[in-house]
């Protein structure tokens, strides 16, 4: 395996991804918390970090007893540090350098830069510069303006790259990894989804011990496969529950409960319709609605945790909280912090109250959607919830504009019902990204016979995205919209209209409120 240590950089995880897509384990440690280094770990790579080497409180590390025993890579800080503390000079860049370069010199003959072409373009990011490298470094590329973009210390596998091969806008990044990874660390390429089940339950076991763990699940990917993982490690010392607020989808409750019982989770569901419903009644303002039904959760969750707790075999308490967080919410929770940066508050992302005192335990915190997914299908999870859109957590309590009650959630139900439908049986919804049905705070006027109607509008909401950030609007056929109009005009009671959202995010944003 690899050692990534983490100087803090925003792109150590992406340096994660491109080993993995290798199919070599990796690990990334913090700089501070050296691992022990056995015979297991082939090479070791330092990150770059929001620090300047020439910061005082600038992070440290023996890199003298890993460079003996490992090949070991430097990217950006990792390069900077390891030249500094070998003699060389590190300064602020007289030009700040960040984005796009092309490397003007490389030597096609080292090991690391192999097949890596002249021009290639390499992403920067970084304010300070090597000015100096000590006399057994040597420069194996530059670009225009930085000298020393990658060396390496002469008759030894260490290697600094001022550049981040990592993110894909260095072309050839993955090229470089593959040769420090396969060929200079000597890496096999044999990590898959087999391999990391294997090893997290294998470290669930150990650091769960006899524990007992609660976990709320949503139905969505995430916390289906990691409950299925714990459920793997632990057994049914795994409590889960899952949480009936009212706005689930149509016969979803019933639906996912009926799997996940057959996939063998140790599961309860929560019938608290009553308390979302009572709670939301006359609340129109976005925000508020959604502050009500995160409390409201937070509330089920710890009675729920009460009770599981209440029925634990003497002596043993539930210490931890298990959940399906994933790499891109951390990214997304820590760059969008400051209350000026919210625009609408998620309802699962905020945590729990600290009175709780539950250790957090996330076995797929380090892994992007795609290798959920590979791990939920070796893990055998059902492929209806594998496969399912994102489904936000307070459900269709976003999806109804204005006052929520039970008859405008029953409608949309039966709406959405016939739309998701309709996506599932012409094939286009493995196509899109995300879709759902808007019930609209407006009545219109209708003819049906010879009768007026003054009845509800719904919006059927279809998108295009690889991670929620950004989105564009599908462009699903005419004949597809007619018939998905039709049927729910005609078979839905309190319809008589429907359109179609053609706005992309942004600037308007996936769900309406
Ligand atoms: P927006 O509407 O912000 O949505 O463009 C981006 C993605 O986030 C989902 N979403 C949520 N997911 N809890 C969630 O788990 C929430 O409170 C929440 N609000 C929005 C939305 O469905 C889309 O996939």
């Amino acid at each position: 395996k690899i050692i990534i240590l983490d100087f803090g950089s925003q792109y150590t995880q992406l340096i994660a991804r491109r080993v993995r897509e290798l199919s070599v384990y990796c690990e990334i440690h913090p700089f501070n918390k050296v691992p022990e280094l056995d015979d297991t770990v082939k090479g070791v790579i330092f990150s770059g970090s929001p620090y300047s080497v020439r910061q005082e409180d600038a992070p440290q590390i023996d890199y003298k007893s890993i460079q003996e025993k490992f090949p070991l890579l430097g990217v950006c800080y990792g390069a900077q540090y390891l030249a500094q503390q070998s003699g060389g000079e590190v300064l602020p860049s007289e030009i700040r350098e960040y984005g796009r370069a092309n490397l003007q010199f490389v030597d096609n003959d080292n090991a690391l830069l192999k097949g890596v072409p002249a021009q290639s373009q390499v992403w920067m990011s970084h304010g300070d510069t090597i000015k100096e490298v000590p006399a057994n470094f040597k420069i194996i590329a530059s670009t225009d303006k930085v000298r020393v973009a990658a060396y390496q210390v002469e008759g030894t596998n260490t290697y600094g790259i001022q550049f981040h091969p990592e993110v894909t806008h260095s072309t050839d990044g993955q090229v470089l990894i593959k040769n420090f990874v396969i060929d200079i660390c000597g890496c096999a390429q044999d990590w898959t989804s087999e391999s990391f089940v294997e090893s997290t339950i294998e470290d669930l076991k150990k650091d769960l011990g006899t524990d007992h763990v609660i976990m709320a699940l949503s139905g969505g990917v995430d916390s289906t496969v990691a409950a299925v993982l714990l459920q793997r490690a632990i057994g049914d010392r795994l409590h889960c529950f899952f949480v009936d607020h009212g706005l689930l989808r149509k016969d979803e409750f019933e639906q996912v409960l009926d799997s996940y019982k057959n996939m063998g989770l140790n599961i309860k569901g929560v019938n608290a319709k009553e308390l979302f419903f009572g709670k939301l009644a006359g609340v129109t303002e976005p925000e508020q609605k959604r502050k009500i039904i995160g409390g409201a959760f937070i509330d089920v969750f710890d009675q729920a945790s009460k009770d599981i707790q209440s029925e634990l075999p003497e002596g043993s308490e539930a210490k931890w909280l298990g959940q399906g967080t994933i790499y891109p919410d951390i990214i997304e929770s820590i760059s969008v912090k400051g209350p000026s940066a919210t625009i609408k508050s998620h309802h699962n992302v905020g945590g729990l109250p600290d009175y709780m005192k539950l250790k957090v335990i996330e076995p797929l915190k380090t892994l992007f959607k795609d290798e959920v997914r590979r791990v939920g299908k070796t893990l055998d999870v059902d492929p209806n919830i594998l496969n399912r859109h994102p489904f936000p957590g307070p459900g269709l309590g976003i999806r109804i504009l204005g006052d929520i009650n039970e008859e405008k959630v029953r409608i949309l139900q039966e709406a959405d019902d016939i739309y998701i439908r309709n996506l599932k049986e012409s094939g286009w919804y493995d196509k899109v990204w995300q879709a759902g049905t808007i019930f609209l705070p407006v009545q219109s006027v209708g003819v049906m016979g010879d009768e007026r109607t003054y009845e509800h509008v719904v919006a059927l909401r279809a998108v295009g995205s690889l991670d929620g950030m950004t989105a564009d609007w599908i462009h699903l056929p005419y004949e597809l919209l007619a018939k998905i109009s039709n049927e729910i005009i005609n078979h839905v009671k309190g319809i008589n209209r429907v359109v179609y959202d053609i706005s992309s995010k942004p600037p308007a944003t996936i769900e309406w409120e």
